[in-house]
């Protein structure tokens, strides 16, 4: 097809008369033309062939097929007083960004970007072994304590009040986890008073001393910190976690019984206790919890990216199991309640995990759990994001873990700037876009076959409907390592049209953004003709709606 070839022209012996020289140019540009001609045919038929051959991805849904709607908190986070999370993070009073109170600035605008709705609050393995008192009234007289969780040493420079006032700041909820670790009962209720009871009593009143006047409506109520775990200060089996997280929460309720209560789940389904710790804790706390709770990391110490990128099979699966678990104690106790979950800490983590064994115990704000992201950490947190919300009938609060330098979204340096991570990107994108009701689509799309997740399929995808605005919000990451994916959407009753297209792509799945090359991963804006997936992407694509 393409033997149409300049040779014939140029074999032409150039003493030839001059007629038979025109009439060879003539034979010439004949051939010339239908070279050009068979060209332009070729190469339309060749991208046809293209394009018929690339991948597809169909997505199928429409109005009546809804999952759920997304309670804005499935995109809260986390701050644990512990690394620089706090000092050298929120808190820095000689920064150049520090307001009256040294509350960062800079931190500050940027966790109003990401919109985060709640904060989880003090933590974490450390609340286990936390003394609230210690946190609060005038700063010189606050007791210096060792945190044994961490190893390090805690200035309570930055405690209860400023938190509460930090969330304002945020324009932010609190989540307040209590210490069952080292402590228990009394001192959650004195707790709940301090912070919750207008005045009149003497924890209230003291609040009120120290500058709150007014009470500060904490809803949210975590009842201790990965209570399963062995490593956990003041560790429990499922039983005696069981009964004093059902005592706990009866107090909070018998305070204020529209608070909101969160019981311990395993820290992950990898526990030898899962999933039999849910089912003897919500044996114990079924009818006075409102919440379970559920931690899980993701990490890519192997270098496996095809497993990797799989990840929310796992958070997917993880969720499923615990609903069940949930349903069955309802069961048993023919129960008319339904229980939700609260996945309080989730994110990929492994790469700080060696430099944090080299750190020095027992100092101030050591750089801890300070991950540095790749490109395809922001895939996977991307993927993630779409298995909350894929249960989001369920999972109504979700922490991502966590939120300021420690296995965090947003980076800063002592004295120096604030920047984003890769994984500050698809968080910002669900979080602004996400929220509305989630569609149960229907994907037609290729697998791959994974040792450790089966068949994977090489998109993730997740689309929300916002009513009042007429649009569709697509979230989906192609994992594909080289395939470009064309992707059509069927909305049966709504006809749908492209708006916008954001994209993350990099050609280094291993790219971080740092101090120097704070924006090396950053969105993009993709054309609207051809709606395509690049290979190894995380899209956002928004169309708008008629019918
Ligand atoms: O988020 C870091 C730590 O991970 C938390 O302190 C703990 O709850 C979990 O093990």
């Amino acid at each position: 097809m393409l033997s149409v070839s300049t040779n014939t022209i140029g074999d032409l012996p150039s003493s030839a008369p001059s007629s038979s020289k025109e009439m060879r140019g003539e034979v010439a540009n004949i051939s010339k033309d239908a070279m050009f001609f068979a060209l332009g045919w070729s190469i339309l038929v060749l991208s046809w062939v293209i394009k018929e051959q690339r991948m597809k991805c169909i997505i199928r849904g429409g109005r009546h097929f809804v999952i759920g709607s997304v309670d804005k908190r499935i995109f809260g986070s986390f701050l644990e007083q512990f690394g620089r999370a706090v000092y050298g993070g929120v808190y820095e009073p000689t920064h150049a960004s520090a307001d009256e109170e040294g509350m960062r600035g800079d931190v500050i605008a940027l966790v109003r970007e990401l919109d985060v709705p709640v904060v989880r609050f003090p933590g974490g393995n450390y609340v286990s072994n936390f003394n609230w008192e210690d946190s609060i009234g005038p700063k010189e007289e606050r007791p210096t304590r060792l945190d044994l969780a961490w190893r390090a040493t805690d200035p309570n420079q930055f405690g209860l009040d400023e938190f509460m006032r930090w969330t304002r700041k945020v324009e932010s909820e609190a989540m307040m986890v209590v210490n069952l670790g080292t402590r228990g009962l009394a001192e959650a209720r004195n707790l709940v008073e301090y912070c919750n009871h207008p005045g009149g009593s003497t924890l209230s009143d003291l609040r009120r001393k120290n500058g709150a006047d007014e009470p500060y409506g904490i809803k949210m109520w975590g009842l201790g910190n990965e209570m399963d775990g062995p490593w956990q200060v003041g560790h429990k089996t499922a039983h005696e976690y069981g009964r004093l997280a059902s005592e706990v929460a009866k107090a909070l309720k018998l305070f204020d019984p529209e608070l909101e209560v969160i019981a311990c789940g395993s820290s992950s389904s990898d526990m030898v206790t899962f999933p039999e710790w849910e089912e003897t804790v919500l044996d114990h706390t079924y009818e006075v919890v409102d919440y379970l709770s559920l931690h899980m990391y993701f990490r890519n110490d192997e270098d496996d990216l095809a497993t990797f990128l799989a990840s929310s099979k796992r958070m997917d699966a993880f969720i499923d199991t615990v609903i069940n678990v949930c349903d069955y104690v309802k069961a048993k106790k023919r129960s008319n309640k339904t229980m939700y979950l609260c996945f309080d800490e989730w994110n990929v983590w492994f790469h700080s995990n060696e430099q944090d064994k080299r750190l020095e115990p027992w100092t101030v704000g050591p750089h801890l759990l300070e991950d540095v992201y790749t490109f395809e950490d922001a895939l996977v947190v991307g993927c993630l994001l779409n298995s909350l919300l894929r249960h989001c009938n369920r999972v109504k609060i979700a922490c991502l873990a966590q939120l300021v330098n420690t296995i965090a979204p947003i980076m800063t340096e002592d004295g120096g700037p604030a920047w984003r991570q890769t994984i500050f990107w698809p968080f910002y994108y669900a979080s602004r876009y996400g929220r509305g009701e989630v569609l149960d689509i229907r994907l037609e799309v290729g697998t791959y076959e994974n040792p450790t997740y089966g068949e994977v399929e090489w998109v993730d995808a997740l689309a929300v409907h916002h009513k009042a605005e007429q649009e569709l919000v697509l979230f989906a990451v192609n994992r594909h390592p080289d395939e470009e994916i064309s992707l059509t959407v069927d909305l049966s009753d709504w006809d749908a049209q492209v708006i916008e297209h954001i994209v993350l792509e990099s050609d280094d799945m291993k790219a971080t953004n740092t101090k120097e090359h704070p924006d090396r991963i950053a969105p993009k804006t993709r054309g609207l003709d051809g709606l395509t997936l690049a290979p190894l992407s995380w899209n956002m694509v928004r169309f708008s709606l008629k019918g």
